[in-house]
């Protein structure tokens, strides 16, 4: 079974084709240059250049995948959370392929796309595990006991990691995209300044970065002549020290010796390397999709299509768009 996925959720437009779970071809067209200007994303701007990229990703990731429109068995979009605008040129592009060729549909939810990408490169990942899904407007600690079955044991009381680092990197003059921005800015720091770890009870799974950010600000406004690379560097040890201590409370809290993190903020070397660090010391593995998997792209859609396919989960044609989509728990 060949599939084709599109994922057009925010501001980059994916295209991949996969042979079963294999991905042939993985092409992705940032609108960074589109969006800078403003300092985040413009849907309606966002919505129009998926349209123009659409079709070109199609045609050069079927010339890459050395297949022809007519051997697609299966096209797969993203449904939601996200822009409407944008959400609805991959999902009608999708279904309208699938209607010109007499194949199946499927839709996807993004997030469950984000927790798949991890099988990309570890298929073999064996349940229960503990997911720490961390993107643009998520932050949560789930426990994964089978596809079917999982339940959310932690979640942003307020803003989303990836939201604070982006909000963070704007104090700091570091324009959009900020996550990237800032860690890159960190690298060069010493993070000496103590700011606050909250919620930092060992039995409250939950996240709140609002107060982290606001004492960032504060912080700035009281020492204009901070060093910029010193706040980034001690903003991002302190947000991801809270992100680990939770989510491994959650794997001690459950007894589970496995833990997956995924999205966009995944992608943060500091992040990566300090899981390892706290995964070692207490005998627990811990997987990370590769980096191009963490943010936004369309191999993670297939991926999540691919095991809904094998379970017969194909989706109606009048499926449509849900900006507010979100991961329902099945337990
Ligand atoms: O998963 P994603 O690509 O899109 C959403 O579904 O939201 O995540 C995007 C978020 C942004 O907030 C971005 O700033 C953050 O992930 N991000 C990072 C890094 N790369 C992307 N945050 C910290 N460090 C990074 N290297
Ligand atoms: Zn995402």
């Amino acid at each position: 079974m060949i599939l084709v996925a599109f994922e057009t959720s925010c501001d980059d437009t994916g295209v991949a084709i996969l042979e079963e779970e294999r991905v042939l071809s993985n092409n992705l067209a940032s609108q960074v240059h589109v969006h800078g200007k403003f300092g985040g994303v413009v849907p309606e701007l966002a919505a129009r250049k998926h349209l123009e990229a659409i079709p070109v990703l199609l045609d050069k990731s079927l010339e890459e995948a050395g297949c022809s429109i007519n051997d697609i068995d299966c096209f797969a979009a993203t449904v939601g959370p996200g822009l409407v605008g944008s959400l609805l040129v991959g999902l009608s592009f999708a279904k309208g392929l699938a209607i010109a060729t007499k194949k199946r549909f499927v839709g996807v939810n993004h997030l469950l796309g984000h927790l798949h990408a991890v099988f990309l490169a570890f298929p073999d990942i064996k349940y229960p595990f503990v997911v720490l899904l961390v993107s643009g407007g998520h932050s949560e600690i789930l426990i994964m006991e089978s596809w079917e079955k999982f339940f959310r044991v932690g979640k942003t009381r307020d803003d989303a990691a990836g939201e604070s680092f982006d909000k963070v990197a704007r104090m700091l003059n570091l324009g959009y995209p900020g996550g990237p921005a800032l860690e890159l800015l960190a690298s060069a720091g010493n993070p000496r300044i103590p700011f606050p770890r909250p919620l930092s009870e060992k039995d409250n799974l939950d996240f709140s970065f609002s107060g982290l950010k606001t004492a960032v600000l504060y912080h700035l406004r009281q020492n204009p002549k901070e060093k910029k690379e010193d706040i980034a560097a001690s903003f991002q040890a302190a947000i991801i020290e809270s992100l680990l201590e939770k989510t491994f409370s959650a794997a001690d809290k459950f007894n589970i010796s496995t833990v997956v993190i995924v999205g966009g903020v995944a992608s943060n070397a500091l992040l990566r390397s300090e899981a390892h660090a706290y995964a070692r010391k207490r005998n627990t593995k811990v997987y990370f999709p590769p980096k191009q998997y963490c943010t936004d792209n369309a191999a993670m859609i297939g991926r999540a299509a691919f095991e809904m396919l094998n379970r017969n989960l194909f989706s109606d044609l009048s499926e449509n768009a849900v900006p507010y989509l979100g991961l329902n728990e099945s337990c």
